[in-house]
């Protein structure tokens, strides 16, 4: 399987301090001192229980994510920064993922580097640069040293690197029409362009043919003019154009705080997901963008991407090494993601949630915290089921019950994934199963369990003696077990 393969080669090569945290479970790995590219730890001692449980984990977003479409803005600062052999590893990975990928790359630091060498300065108004004959030069000249650049990067396949074995075709060209910025308040932004129209059927066509495009923040007017366009722009009307799945900013800001007027810190951290009505409401309250730094400055294009079908855009930073993995593949990522609707889903279940439940409650099944439930006694039941989804996953259930002749019902297979388990959910659920046996007429709701009682007696549950269960449900209890019995009396 290529993207095995390709992630085995990753974490059996990749530095210590290259990837520490893209899972706990694999954190464990990197720990010992001889884990290093050129001396691996024994596989044999670690690599079972961190590995396997941990690539598990991010199957679902694997199977979720393949034959979608990205769009992934790399802002010419990361390049500088020197990051670009590293993401250009993960968005081969990404790749042979099954995802298809959009690159558009920006040239801010490497055309103001062309311009001082010329002795000219970068000028700038209304957060875009005004681009002269001078400034159109620098750009040409910096947009083909880093296309040659990126290609080179994407050309690389040593053995005992991450990208052995991998094979990504670059595929660029003119899928871009330009219009010139033009006068605005009286500044002339002479060569400074916005995308008027994007060849979408030669990106898919490119796309389908497993190439990845890579797009220059440049764009042609039909009289053959050339105009230098902005990176945030192109990227974002590209990712608008094609209806993609995300857009993704590498950035030199870590996203947005969930306190946006506060300074950074541990108790103002970064807001992972973003309504789209809060991104506007903040959008409005923040002065108009001027530099990369500024709040709003990739805000606004994610909420433009969104506004125009991209259901998530993304601002990540690309100093946090494999921003790119945590972000796609990891449940809360890291940086902000800008959604146009809640991603977590709690609703009762349909069939179609038969096999996520399964393989939520399995573990625990398997561990004896919860009962065994085959496949047709869950399908048969599913109408009783409340879920949990977050982007096409089930993290959480539990199920309802009734003994209506005992004005009482059970609640079930409460579980949450190992993975969320401690922000909420199980609360979450509780809620909603006390919600639902109100609506029924019910006085009571019980569980029973064996190891999670302190958890029910927390929130409000009593134990009581087994005989107290209405007649069926006695009829059905293991004595063998020995399950506790508690109960929670609903108020109206
Ligand atoms: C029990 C369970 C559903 C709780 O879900 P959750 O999303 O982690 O719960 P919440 O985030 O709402 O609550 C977390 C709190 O519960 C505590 N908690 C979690 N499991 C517990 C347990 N077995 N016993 C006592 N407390 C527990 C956590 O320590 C945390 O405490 P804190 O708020 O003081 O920090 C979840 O732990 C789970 O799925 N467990 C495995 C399956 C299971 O035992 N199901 C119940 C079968 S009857």
């Amino acid at each position: 399987m290529p993207a095995a393969a390709t992630l085995r080669a990753f974490f059996s090569l990749a530095s210590p301090a290259a990837r520490p945290s893209v899972a706990r479970g694999v954190q464990a790995f990197f720990v010992c001192g001889s884990a290093c590219p050129f001396h691996p730890p024994d596989m044999s001692t670690v690599f079972n229980f961190t590995f396997v449980p941990w690539f598990r984990s991010v199957a679902p977003y694997i199977h979720k994510f393949r034959h979608q479409t990205f769009v992934v803005g790399l802002t010419g600062e990361a390049i500088a920064a020197g990051k670009l052999q590293s993401i250009v590893q993960d968005l081969a990975m990404i790749q042979a993922m099954g995802v298809k990928i959009v690159l558009v790359h920006g040239f801010r630091p490497q055309v103001n580097e062309q311009l001082a060498a010329k002795g000219h300065a970068a000028k700038y108004s209304h957060g875009m640069r005004i681009t002269d004959p001078v400034a159109l030069d620098s750009a040409q000249e910096a947009a083909g040293q880093l296309r040659y650049e990126i290609e080179a990067a994407f050309s690389q396949g040593l053995p005992n690197t991450p990208m052995a074995g991998a094979r990504v075709r670059v595929i660029s060209g003119n899928f871009l029409t330009a219009r010139p910025v033009g006068i605005v308040d009286g500044v002339n932004f002479q060569h400074t362009g916005l995308v008027r129209k994007v060849d979408v059927e030669g990106i898919r066509r490119t796309l389908e043919s497993q190439a990845l495009v890579l797009i220059s923040p440049f764009g042609f007017s039909p009289t053959g003019e050339a105009f230098n366009l902005s990176m945030e722009d192109v990227a974002t009307r590209v990712a608008s154009e094609l209806r993609a799945d995300k857009l993704l900013f590498l950035t030199e800001v870590p996203g947005v705080r969930t306190q946006p007027f506060e300074p950074p810190g541990e108790d103002n951290p970064v807001d992972t997901e973003l309504p789209l009505a809060a991104a506007r409401r903040l959008l409005a309250q923040l002065p108009a963008p001027q530099v990369p730094t500024d709040v709003g400055f990739y805000l606004q294009h994610c909420v433009r991407a969104c506004e125009h079908g991209v259901e998530r855009s993304h601002i990540l930073p690309f100093a946090v090494d494999g921003a790119l993995l945590l972000e796609i593949y990891v449940h809360d990522g890291i940086g902000t993601m800008v959604i146009d609707e809640k991603l977590e889903e709690l609703r009762e279940a349909t069939i179609d949630d038969v096999g996520g439940i399964i393989q939520l409650i399995e573990p625990f099944e398997r561990d004896g915290t919860l009962v065994k439930r085959d496949r047709t006694e869950i399908e048969r039941d599913i109408a009783s089921y409340t879920v949990i989804e977050h982007d096409g996953v089930i993290f959480g259930c539990a199920a309802l019950h009734p003994y209506p002749e005992a004005r009482t019902a059970e609640m079930a297979a409460v579980t949450v994934s190992a993975q969320s388990q401690g922000t909420g959910d199980g609360e979450k659920l509780l809620k909603r199963i006390e919600q639902r046996a109100r609506l029924l007429g019910l006085d009571s709701i019980f569980v029973l369990t064996t190891r999670t009682m302190h958890w029910f007696l927390k929130r409000g549950f009593a134990p009581v003696d087994p005989n107290w269960l209405p007649e069926a449900r006695k009829r059905k209890y293991n004595w063998d077990r020995k399950s506790q019995v508690l109960v929670k009396k609903l108020t109206p």
